[in-house]
């Protein structure tokens, strides 16, 4: 297991809290948060389906605001940006992976790493070039130009990551990144998400699966109910 983090926080959320009037019950989705991701660190979360983990994503993603608390980043506090500054915050400094993969149907693998680097102003030649030399660290190199429909899970997760690596962002969020993929395609999935840690990326990976987050995670946290709990799940690591 590496150990690149260096002690600096990346960000820090207290006291966050997200709740949905849903009729006339309130769901208290997210119940007072708090947590240190330090610069480097390969953080795995783990729960409950329901217990609030894809809410604290999107929250740290910027895709959502909280009822109360706070998340602070180095630039600057999240609820506090207006949304042009949120906007850029989001296509700079997250990338993001889902479940799903959430890639763009009609665009080539290419075409879809591409993206990502169309609203950071860079030339399209080099957003080309880019997207190519990522998708070929993916070990898509040979997958440039399918679309979505004709690639496998795995490889149309291996898109998604590329997608979200390409703009090298301070943080990356994958929320069950390996939630539709066989044993081959999760590790091989690990081992991406590992390189990439162990390059000095940060990472917050939300997980059904305790056997892969402890054995690339860093730290392991468990939410219950929102919150969460204190037990430390980290140790028994595979790796
Ligand atoms: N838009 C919404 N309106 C009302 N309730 C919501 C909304 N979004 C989420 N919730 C509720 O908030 C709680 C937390 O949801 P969340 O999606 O964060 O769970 P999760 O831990 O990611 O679950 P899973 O492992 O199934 O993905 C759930 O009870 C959910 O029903
Ligand atoms: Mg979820």
């Amino acid at each position: 297991m590496s150990q690149t983090q260096d002690n600096i926080t990346l960000l820090t959320a207290s006291s966050l809290a997200r709740h949905y009037r849903f009729g006339s019950s309130l769901v208290k989705a997210l119940d007072g948060v708090d947590l240190d991701v330090r610069r480097g660190e390969f953080l795995g979360i783990v729960g409950a389906s329901g217990s609030g983990k894809s809410t604290l994503l999107n929250l740290l993603g910027g895709l959502d605001t909280p009822t109360a608390g706070a998340i602070r980043t180095a630039e600057g506090d999240l609820n506090r940006m207006n949304p042009r500054r949120l906007a850029r915050y989001r296509a700079t400094e997250v990338g993001m992976i889902f479940q799903s993969f959430n890639l763009v149907p009609h665009r080539s693998a290419l075409g879809n790493v591409e993206l990502a680097l169309y609203f950071l102003d860079v030339p399209l030649r080099r957003r080309r070039a880019l997207a190519a030399e990522m998708l070929t660290r993916v070990g898509l190199a040979d997958r440039l130009e399918h679309r979505p429909a004709d690639l496998s899970g795995g490889e149309q997760q291996r898109v998604a990551i590329a997608r979200a690596l390409v703009k090298n962002p301070a943080l990356l969020l994958a929320d069950e990144p390996t939630g539709n993929l066989d044993r081959d395609a999760t590790h091989m999935i690990g081992d991406i998400l590992a390189d990439w840690n162990r390059g000095g990326g940060t990472v917050i990976m939300v997980t059904h699966n305790l056997d892969l987050a402890r054995a690339r995670a860093h730290r392991v946290l468990r939410m219950d109910y929102g919150r969460f709990v204190a037990e430390d799940l980290s140790a028994g690591g595979l790796e």
